[in-house]
């Protein structure tokens, strides 16, 4: 806490008499992955656009890689207006208040990338949005990142072999709820802290998209990949709703611009980056991939179905509904 109020001062003064051009909008944008990740690349093609746009009238700064904060030190620290931006994973919007978030975390909620763009772009997405404002957060977009896989130093076919092994989550109740259906002990753990915790064997495992196992080499120090895409990992950029709205309109205008533009680019790619890491895993020999069997993907989608009611409480029933009808194209 003493190293967050630190951070946030010298921050905050920062923005007041940044360095440069005085009247210069400094736009901080901080996030946990690596540059080289959809959420990276998506963050870097907003900075040039963003800068473009605006004729250089707002300066865009990237800090990737938890270089400023960590998962949830970075949600505080938009709050307190001493970063402007975010790309949080939907699963971390929970210790927030807005436990809607968690709706994208059930496992199997959404059987293909056009089945999330509709929930995501409909009335899911908006409803999720609008909420954030009560929290002092403006929703801008919604980013792209993939299906997970599980990694853990055992194999991990069917859900008999999750008994007992630990396994890291990010803070949302309902991976919590999946890993515990499973029979696995789940820990949450910011992103900055994963490869250490596996390495030292704090956690056995955890799950992630491959882009994120790549980057964060978690894939050396995991004896074994099983590609499960049970389950989704994407992000919502966000922003500090005073800031948001204290700038000038055209200036919203030209963001608006080029984050619709950053987002049609970081949604393109991010299917792309996965794959590529996907093969590049399996490439650098050093985790055993296991690939899922019918019979075996049935086994893990008949222990998750539980989940769905246990979160109810937590989530919604309308929510969880409403999605399941978007995500098979049935909404009206
Ligand atoms: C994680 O914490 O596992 C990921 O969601 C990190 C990220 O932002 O992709």
């Amino acid at each position: 806490m003493k190293r967050l109020c630190i951070a946030v001062v010298a921050a905050v003064l920062c923005a007041v008499s940044p360095a440069g051009a005085a009247d210069q909008i400094v736009i901080k944008f901080s996030h946990v992955t690596s540059a080289e990740t959809p959420k990276g690349r998506g963050a870097e093609r907003f900075r040039e656009l963003a800068e473009k746009y605006t004729g250089g009238k707002v300066r865009v700064e990237v800090y990737p890689n938890s270089q400023l904060y960590k998962d949830k030190e970075e949600m505080e620290a938009l709050q307190l207006g001493a970063v402007q931006m975010l790309a949080p994973s939907l699963a971390k919007f929970g210790p927030l208040g807005a436990k809607e978030f968690e709706v994208f975390d059930l496992p199997y909620i959404l059987p293909d990338k056009a089945a999330l763009r509709r929930s995501l772009e409909g009335a899911v997405g908006t409803g999720l949005m609008t909420k954030l404002q009560r929290y002092g957060i403006y929703g801008l977009a919604f980013w792209d990142n993939g299906f997970k896989v599980m990694t853990a130093n055992k194999p991990l076919r069917m859900p008999d072999d999750f008994r007992g092994v630990k396994l890291r989550i990010q803070s949302s109740k309902v991976l919590d709820a999946q890993m515990r259906a499973l029979g696995a002990l789940p820990q949450v753990l910011a992103f900055s802290e994963v490869y250490q915790a596996m390495q030292t064997g704090v956690v056995d495992g955890g799950e992630n998209t491959p882009s994120n196992v790549y980057t964060q080499k978690m894939h050396e120090v995991q004896k074994y990949l099983t590609v499960s895409n049970h389950g989704y990992i994407g992000y919502a950029v966000i922003t500090n709703l005073r800031f948001w709205e204290g700038l000038p309109v055209d200036i919203r205008k030209q963001l608006e611009r080029a984050m619709k533009e950053a987002t049609e680019y970081a949604n393109d790619i991010a299917q792309k980056e996965n794959d590529e890491a996907m093969a590049a895993i399996r490439a650098s020999g050093k985790t055993e991939i296991i690939e899922l069997t019918p019979a075996e993907t049935a086994a893990w989608r008949k222990a998750l179905q539980p989940v769905y009611t246990q979160v109810e409480g937590r989530i919604g029933k309308a929510l969880i509904q409403e999605m399941v009808k978007e995500a098979q194209g049935t909404a009206n």
